[in-house]
Order: C-alpha cells, then sequence, then structure tokens
C-alpha cells in the first residue's frame, strides 16, 4: 500500500489566478526514497511544502497510509523536514542542537540522552558533541541539521536541497551519508534537489517537473535511457543529449534496413522505427557517449558518418568532452577517451550508434516517438 498518495494535487498562491501547481498526482510507497527534480521556479518546494502541511492545498488530495490530511496540522503529521538554509543554534552544542526538538516535546531525560546519543552515532557526530556549529566544517553541520530532524524518528523525511551549501567535494561525501542513513533508518524520503548526480545515485524512484508539471516518473534508468519527451531527454545527462531537426523524406535505404534522412543542417544518417511516417518533422536526439569521435577523418561518407571540426575540448579525467561543428551545425558534444586527444581546428569522423538514437514528435509536447528498431 503507498504510504503518501498524491491525488491531483493543485496549488494557488494567494492573490494569483494561476496556479503554480496545476495536477500532481504520484504515490509514494514505504520506505521509498523519492527525488523531485526540476529547473528553478518550477514548484518543487511548493509541494514538497504541501505535503508537510506548511503551505495549504488549493484543491486535490493528500493522504498518509489512506488518511486524507489535507487539513492535519504540520505538527501531526510526523513529518522530519531539512530545509536549504537549514538553522543550526550557534550558542548551543551539537547535542543540544540534535536534542532540541526533544526538549520541546518533553521527552524525558533518560530516553532523550540514548536518542541524541543513536543519532549522532548514525550521523558520525559522536565525536563532537560538545562543540558548536561554529566551530564544525560545513558538511559536519549540515549533519547536525539532519540529526536534529531525524532524532525524533519521525517515519516520513522531506529534505529541500540539503545539500546546496556545500562546495562540489562535500556535496559528494554527503551524498553518501544521506544514501547511508537511508538504508539505517528506512523512512519514506522525499528529497528535492536541480542536481541530477544526486537525483540519478539516491533516487528508487525521480519526478521531474517543470512548470508544475509532472514530466515523468520513473527510476533513474528509465528517465536516462526512456525519456517521455524531449524537455526529460535534455534535462537528464550532463552534457545534454545532442538534439537535431529534420523531415523524414520517406526514402529506404539498405533494403528497407533503415529510413533515410535529410537534415536542413547538412547531416544525412538513418534509422528504423515504424511509427514515423513519410514527410514527418521530428526532432531526433543522440547522447554524448553515443558518438564515436576516436577516428580522424578520412574522406568517405556513409549514411551514419559524417565529420566535423574540432572547436573545444574538455577533460574531466579518463574521458574528455569534444565540442565540434559539422556544416552549419554547431556544438554537438561526444565523449571520447582522453588518450584519444583532439586538437582544437582538428576535422575528425563521427560515427553515430543508430540503435542509440532517440525521436522525438515536432509538436509542442515533444512526446518520444522511440529509438531505432524500436
Ligand atoms: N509564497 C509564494 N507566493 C507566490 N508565489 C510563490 C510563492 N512561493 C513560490 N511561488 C512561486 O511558485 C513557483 C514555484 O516555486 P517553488 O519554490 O516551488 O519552485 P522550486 O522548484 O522549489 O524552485 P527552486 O529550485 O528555485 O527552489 C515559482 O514561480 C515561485 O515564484
Ligand atoms: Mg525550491
Amino acid at each position: 500500500m503507498p504510504e503518501i498518495t498524491l491525488e491531483h494535487l493543485q496549488k494557488i498562491y494567494p492573490g494569483q489566478t494561476k496556479p503554480v501547481i496545476s495536477d500532481y498526482s504520484l504515490d509514494i510507497h514505504d520506505k521509498e526514497f523519492v527525488v523531485f527534480i526540476g529547473p528553478s521556479g518550477s514548484g518543487k518546494s511548493t509541494v514538497l511544502r504541501m505535503i508537510a502541511g506548511l503551505h495549504s492545498i488549493s484543491s486535490g488530495t493528500l493522504k498518509f497510509d489512506n488518511r486524507v490530511v489535507n487539513d492535519v496540522h504540520p505538527k501531526d503529521r510526523d513529518i522530519a523536514m531539512v530545509f536549504q538554509d537549514y538553522a543550526l543554534y550557534p550558542h548551543l552544542n551539537v547535542y543540544e542542537n540534535i536534542a532540541f526538538p526533544l526538549r520541546i516535546a518533553k521527552v524525558e531525560a533518560q530516553q532523550l540522552d540514548d536518542r541524541v546519543r543513536q543519532t549522532a552515532e548514525l550521523m558520525g557526530l559522536s565525536e563532537f558533541l560538545d562543540r558548536k556549529p561554529a566551530d564544525l566544517s560545513g558538511g559536519q553541520r549540515q549533519r547536525v541539521a539532519i540529526a536534529g530532524a531525524i532524532v525524533r524518528g519521525s517515519k516520513i523525511l522531506l529534505m529541500d536541497e540539503p545539500l546546496s551549501n556545500l562546495d562540489a567535494k562535500l556535496r559528494v561525501q554527503a551524498r553518501k551519508d544521506i544514501a547511508d542513513i537511508h538504508k539505517k533508518i528506512g523512512s519514506t524520503t522525499i528529497y528535492v534537489t536541480h542536481d541530477q548526480g544526486e537525483a540519478m545515485t539516491l533516487a528508487d524512484k525521480i519526478v521531474l517537473i517543470n512548470f508544475g508539471d509532472i514530466q515523468q516518473i520513473g527510476s533513474p534508468e528509465e528517465l536516462y535511457n526512456k525519456p517521455a519527451n524531449l524537455f526529460v531527454a535534455t534535462f537528464m545527462g550532463s552534457p545534454e543529449m545532442n538534439v537535431f531537426e529534420g523531415i523524414f523524406d520517406g526514402t529506404f535505404i539498405d533494403n528497407q534496413k533503415g529510413l533515410k534522412f535529410k537534415l536542413p543542417k547538412g547531416i544525412l544518417t538513418r534509422f528504423k522505427n515504424n511509427n514515423i511516417k513519410k514527410g514527418e518533422q521530428l526532432y531526433f536526439g543522440v547522447r554524448p557517449e553515443d558518438i564515436d569521435a576516436s577516428a580522424i577523418a578520412i574522406q568517405t561518407y556513409d549514411d551514419d558518418k559524417f565529420t566535423g571540426i574540432v572547436t573545444l575540448s574538455e577533460l574531466i579525467g579518463e574521458s574528455s568532452f569534444i565540442h565540434f561543428d559539422v556544416g552549419n551545425t554547431k556544438d554537438i558534444v561526444a565523449k571520447i577517451r582522453t588518450e584519444d586527444k583532439k586538437q582544437i581546428g582538428q576535422e575528425i569522423e563521427l560515427t553515430i550508434n543508430m540503435s542509440k538514437v532517440h525521436f522525438f514528435k515536432h509538436d509542442k509536447k515533444q512526446k518520444r516517438i522511440g529509438q531505432t528498431n524500436e
């Protein structure tokens, strides 16, 4: 049975006419780790705050364990929440910061002490209990904030960009800590971020939203490999998927093994997908790792090979991203092994992995049609 159910939730802020959340439906299961991701202003925090009871729900139903909780006071929802700009009490030491919610709840002394020490142990904070927040690193302060949220043992944990104040390296460490804590305490977790790395590593289920509308709900693999539309396709993945536009000219080649595409910008490619009609205009997308750019240009010109001129090379370790132009099409990105280093201005041969090309409708919704041979 789903633990949290959102049925057609809508939010219109006071004084406004347009909803910022129009129709949000979602099931969250017991112990699941759900990540809300989307651009700034898409409505992630708004939904989280409706679940926490900090914002009223304009219409729709919110249920916990099948019980409607729309009008239940936040205090009575048994929820713990960690915010981006979490506040620790600067004059209290770590122990007292963690203990604070228990003191408010008038928890008995021995039980309070046990719970604080257990939580500190879980969060790797046992050796810092006497320190003041000012004498901790950013990552440690973050862990104190999380400890303060989970110390009451709530079944539901909501986190709104809890790591965004940390530098890149600490974020990666803190991300691991959060995954570990979830494994240990098993609370149902909703985690808001705009960092897709965090979403991909932490989530059982990702909910990608844009302008208050759910674009796709699925596992990290589903969103990456089968994006529901062009927005999802380009949002998930870094650098983002290369996107081209073209019209299927209806020419079958290679004994109908593929369809031929003539692109306005000078690239030829071929593929087969039974859902595309002659004369149909569409988008097609190829991820950087699905373009092979290891060869130096030779003068063959197959349908799925073309040449490009390198404009930028980004070293990221074992692999690099090279940016290149093909004719008038600018800034296509391919992933290469760093040892296959390319020079700026060099002409290279590129081969698209045809089985990994995604096709999308050329209309407002830009829905995914499928992949080659799908
Ligand atoms: N109290 C409010 N009154 C009116 N409009 C609001 C209020 N809070 C948020 N909004 C608007 O609602 C929309 C969604 O905001 P929300 O904070 O949920 O976005 P978000 O996805 O969390 O963005 P970010 O990633 O920047 O935190 C935005 O357009 C925002 O301006
Ligand atoms: Mg927000």
